[in-house]
């Protein structure tokens, strides 16, 4: 892997060399790669409809209700192929010439595209849609298996964004509608508001929303079990233009945001307006990218008890970076909530001139504190609703609606990046493994229609694999998951796919499937496949193994026939032999020794072995292996096995064809008792022999007694600072000791040592980001405090 492009002042220095080193061994390569044609999708379209990009859940009556550009649909949440019924709520002529009128596209823009559907009770739910640049929303029945549009239409503005282009979100808490979107036809009025009686927004100023792109918003029961009294908050995620930095160009930053959900607005400064308005920055240092991460999606794990609750958030790279990364950052909602509850704000301040910066605020902040609910302290001093907050507490919330620090995230590491792939939504599902532990499982949909399912083991990313659900490639819109059907969604422009979470029968051997770390999959001893355990399974009878990979409990696959392939003279030979898993890496044996594809006599290829001129020396049993490493552990498998033998000229034909013709005919139809007939064993498990140990002993302890010389030497000789030593080797993620000493389980009598070496860097984690605030490069700073100008 290569070094992400930085800024080229920032590749100077030794610093960044490690920085950069430790990204690049970070190996996010899916296990597994399932192209369309194989994977067991069920999918809906329907022909003259488009634009599938809103889903609600409906698990309580069995339905997932999508709604479509002018169409909304009751599918079976277990086969989404049916649907159930079907409601067409087009643009009428009158709204469409209007818009066209207004310069949109008829047909593009001038639609009624479904954005919103939320559940109001049972029977009822409420829907609106960009209906032509003039959103509108309604009513929707679903009883007795049959959808109804009430017909009672109402304005939508605010609830639902004009530009069907133009991405927004809303919730409905208590039998409000919360929503964060634009207010006009411009799309210049960026607001979060609640459309109720009791109506507030945020401020129309540039630091409140700078051209915000809003993308999630959720509401976490704050209040309960608090010994605060503190109120429920809704939090609200989007990307905006940054204030804080200088920067060359525009930056774009990730925001989370929080309002009160008892606020009720100021009495004269913040009339109907939040007083409850802050936001601060996601941090989601991916390392040796120092331009901020723009966020794509959350996802909240929602726990019993609020405070384990956690967001998870894809990200990308900021447009305009030479290199596409995406990365998944998680926070615990405890983490944002002291952060909004005791952070610092940042506050303007005019340099030469007319130019504003945003630093630190260290001066005295008003009583009650800006930005906080009405709690039991508040309400101690005889404060009983936002409208009894002082002015001097308003105003200066409506001045510093930003806090200063970012918020982190858990372990301060992402959870997963990937390389030259752009993520655009993700969810996550909660399973309970073999072993009794839970296990969050992302599964993230990427802007060219592909879904990766991925985990993170104790700070170690693994992608088990990526599962393309369309066939053209298109972003993924929406995506959701249920728990009780096992099943993930996700729309696209052109349709809906259904997948299982898990397909486990993909896994052919116990070694594939203890290798793929599977947390839904085990494999089953009895039965000897791969499925998914019941919840009853006895330890013993299954074989699962997530965080160490560990597939030493596997039975011996057994013996494996060679096939039979004849050799012609002076002919290049082809033997076909495919890799399973894109982590392993293939390995060529002849009469059991290495093949070694140097001066030209072999080609060692992603789907065989190529031999070129055969000549009689060639004859042999050559084995294809497969070699994977998990937790430092190496696996070799024998894929399969072929016996060449030289062509007599007489029984078979083959050959004659002569030239450059690639032969490798399968004999395997000839009788089987004849003596070519070779059985290779390829046992998975076995550790290596003693001899072998002591070898490898000897060399780990000579080369071990090298580098404690050569870092003497270097360390005398003043090369290696003391201090960065020391802190680097604090800050090493504690976990399982995979790192330091690959445990070797080979099959073969001489074990190849070649691939131990690499076997860590898979393991390698970022290293803590380095460049924190302050970090100063040409052109970019982020300034800290009001002391730095
Ligand atoms: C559901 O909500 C609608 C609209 O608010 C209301 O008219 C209806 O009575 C409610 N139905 C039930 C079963 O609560
Ligand atoms: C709707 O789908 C069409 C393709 O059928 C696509 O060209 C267009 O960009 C989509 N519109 C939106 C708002 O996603
Ligand atoms: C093939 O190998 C033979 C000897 O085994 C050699 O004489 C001949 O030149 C080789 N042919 C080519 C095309 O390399």
């Amino acid at each position: 892997m290569s070094c992400p492009v930085l800024p080229p002042a920032v590749l100077r220095g030794f610093l960044l060399a490690c920085v950069c080193a430790a990204h690049c061994t970070l190996d996010c390569t899916p296990r597994k790669r399932v192209p369309y044609d194989r994977n067991h999708l069920k999918v809906f379209r329907e022909e003259g409809v488009s634009n599938y990009s809103t889903i609600l859940m409906r698990e309580d009556v069995g339905v997932l209700m999508l709604g479509a550009r002018e169409a909304v649909y009751a599918l079976d949440i277990n086969n989404i192929s049916v649907a159930k019924a079907k409601i067409i709520w087009q643009v009428t002529q009158t709204k469409q010439n209007e818009c066209t009128f207004k310069g949109k596209h008829p047909d593009i823009e001038c639609r009624n595209y479904i954005r919103t559907l939320h559940q109001i009770n049972e029977s009822v739910m409420y829907v609106c849609g960009t209906n032509a640049f003039s959103p509108a929303c309604d009513y929707i029945t679903y009883v007795g298996g049959r959808l109804t549009l009430e017909g009672r239409q109402e304005e939508g503005k605010g609830k639902c964004p004009f530009d069907p282009f133009q991405r927004s979100s809303s919730i409905v808490v208590d039998g409000d509608l919360y929503s964060a979107t634009v207010l006009n036809f411009l799309g210049s009025e960026p607001a979060v508001l609640r459309n109720s009686v009791k109506f507030l927004r945020t401020e129309f100023t540039s630091f409140w929303l700078d051209e915000p792109n809003f993308v999630y918003m959720d509401l976490i029961p704050e209040s309960e079990n608090n010994p605060e009294g503190d109120d429920d908050k809704i939090y609200i995620f989007f990307s905006e233009n940054a204030i804080e930095y200088d920067f060359y160009r525009r930056l774009v930053v990730s925001r989370i945001a929080r309002v009160c959900k008892s606020d009720r607005g100021g009495q004269r400064t913040l009339q109907r307006k939040w007083t409850s308005f802050l936001k601060a920055s996601l941090d989601c240092p991916v390392s040796g990218d120092i331009l901020p991460y723009v966020l794509q999606d959350v996802f909240l794990v929602r726990d019993s008890d609020w405070r384990k609750s956690l967001f998870y958030v894809a990200f990308t790279s900021q447009l305009g970076s030479n290199e596409v990364f995406s990365a998944v950052c998680a926070y615990s909602v405890i983490d944002i909530n002291k952060l909004f509850s005791h952070g610092k704000y940042k506050t303007p301040v005019t340099v030469e001139a007319s130019h504003v910066k945003w630093v630190m605020y260290n001066g005295d902040v008003p009583v009650p504190r800006p930005g906080s609910c009405i709690n039991n302290a508040a309400r101690a001093s005889g404060l009983r609703n936002s409208l009894d907050l002082p002015d001097k507490t308003l105003e200066f919330l409506r001045d510093h609606p930003l806090m200063d620090d970012s918020v982190k995230p858990l372990t301060g590491q992402p959870q997963l990046v990937r390389k030259g792939v752009l993520f655009s939504r993700l969810v996550v599902d909660r399973t309970t493994a073999l072993d009794g532990e839970t296990h969050l499982v992302m599964f993230i949909g990427t802007d060219n229609g592909f879904v990766q399912k991925a985990v993170n083991y104790n700070g170690e990313m693994h992608i088990i694999e990526e599962l393309q659900l369309f066939r053209n490639p298109e972003p993924i819109g929406v995506l959701r998951v249920s728990a009780r059907t096992g099943q993930v969604y996700a729309g696209s422009v052109s349709g809906v796919v259904q997948m299982p979470m898990a397909d486990c029968r993909r896994y052919s051997s116990c070694l594939d499937c203890v290798l793929a770390r599977d947390p839904y999959c085990a494999w089953d001893l009895g039965t000897h496949i791969c499925s998914s355990f019941p919840t009853s399974a006895k330890d013993t009878d299954f074989v699962q193994s997530l965080k160490e990979g560990d597939a030493s409990r596997c039975p011996d696959p057994g013996p494996i026939k060679a096939k039979k392939r004849i050799l012609a003279l002076g002919n290049n030979i082809r033997l076909p032999c495919v890799l399973d898993s894109s982590l392993a890496r293939v390995q060529w044996l002849l009469a059991m020794k290495l093949l070694t594809p140097t001066g030209g006599k072999y080609s060692v290829q992603a789907d065989g072995l190529l031999i070129y001129n055969a000549s009689a020396a060639d004859a042999g049993l050559y084995t294809c292996e497969s070699v994977e490493h998990a937790a430092g552990r190496q696996y070799n498998r024998t894929l399969v096995a072929y016996q060449l033998r030289l062509s007599t000229g007489v029984d078979d034909n083959v050959g004659t064809d002569g030239g450059d013709s690639w032969i490798g005919m399968d004999t395997e139809s000839a009788p089987s008792d004849g003596p070519d007939v070779v059985h290779v064993s390829s046992p998975a498990w076995r550790h290596i022999p003693q001899s072998g140990l002591v070898a490898l002993g000897v060399s780990v302890a000579m080369l071990s007694v090298l580098v404690v010389v050569l870092l003497l030497w270097n360390l005398y000789k003043g090369y290696l600072p003391l201090h960065r030593f020391s802190q680097q080797n604090h800050r090493k993620q504690p976990g399982p000791a995979v790192h330091s000493r690959p445990v070797l389980y080979a099959l073969r009598r001489h074990a190849t040592f070649d691939g131990v070496g690499d076997a860590p860097a898979r393991q390698t984690l970022h290293a803590p980001s380095t460049y924190g605030n302050g970090f100063n490069t040409d052109g970019f700073k982020h300034i800290i405090d009001e002391s730095e100008i």
